[in-house]
């Protein structure tokens, strides 16, 4: 039995920039449970994509939760400015601030607090924070661009954490984001994920709302 039922978002960094609201609308329309919106800084991931103002942007027309991923080396700095659009915040264990503090003060200021581990970073890396958040994303590729294949080597990191999950009685979802597809998320379900982040294989998919229900079907 899953802890939570599961949730699809959608990834915007797959949609047509030029045509966001109706993007939004489109995803939302199609089933989309959350908005997943990658915001990175050129400095923790070799791209730099959109910041607050994009997400405000977003945030105006949608209607579904926005589950903002922050890949940028020093998210405690910038917290503040994502607060207001953001449901859930999540930050990174490999940033340059103290994560205890900054997970805290997501929570404070009326978010969910997310932790994220690139590929390489173990699971242990993330364990003292277990009792701090309320999502853990396992990234499933190497942060930094959509379109990317799955690394299958990152599934025990999905199991580890489901594991932890019911031996520590945490709540946390379990969240995997980058090649995610219709062969790939059932293989990311058996090994305890819920939370399944889509940004090519719905977007580009020549019928959004079909993807998804398929997706939906395999998890
Ligand atoms: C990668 C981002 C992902 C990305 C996923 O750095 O965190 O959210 O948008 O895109 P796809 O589904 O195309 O791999
Ligand atoms: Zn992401």
């Amino acid at each position: 039995m899953p802890a939570h039922p599961p949730v699809i978002a959608p990834s915007v960094l797959a949609c047509d920039f030029g045509r966001l609201h109706e993007e939004v609308r489109r995803a939302e329309a199609a089933g989309g449970d959350w908005l997943h919106l990658d915001v990175m800084d050129g400095h923790f991931v070799d791209n730099i994509s959109f910041g607050p103002a994009f997400v405000d942007a977003i945030a105006r027309v949608a209607t579904v939760p926005l589950d903002v991923h922050l890949m940028i080396e020093r998210p405690d700095r910038y917290l503040e400015r994502f607060v207001k659009a953001a449901r859930n915040l999540t930050i990174h264990v490999e940033a340059e601030c103290d994560v205890a503090a900054t997970l805290a003060a997501i929570r404070a200021a009326g978010c969910t607090a997310g932790i994220s581990l690139r590929p390489a970073t173990p699971f242990s890396a993330v364990e003292p924070f277990l009792d701090q958040i309320d999502l853990l994303l396992v990234m499933t590729v190497v942060p930094g661009f959509g379109g990317q294949p799955f690394l299958l080597e990152t599934m025990p990191k999905v199991q580890a954490a489901a594991d932890a999950r019911v031996a520590r009685g945490f709540g946390y979802r379990i969240e995997v984001d980058g090649g995610i597809t219709l062969k790939t998320a059932p293989i990311a379900a058996q090994h305890g994920a819920d939370t399944f982040v889509a940004g090519t294989s719905v977007f580009a998919a020549p019928d959004m709302e079909a993807a998804i229900r398929e997706m939906r079907a395999v998890i």
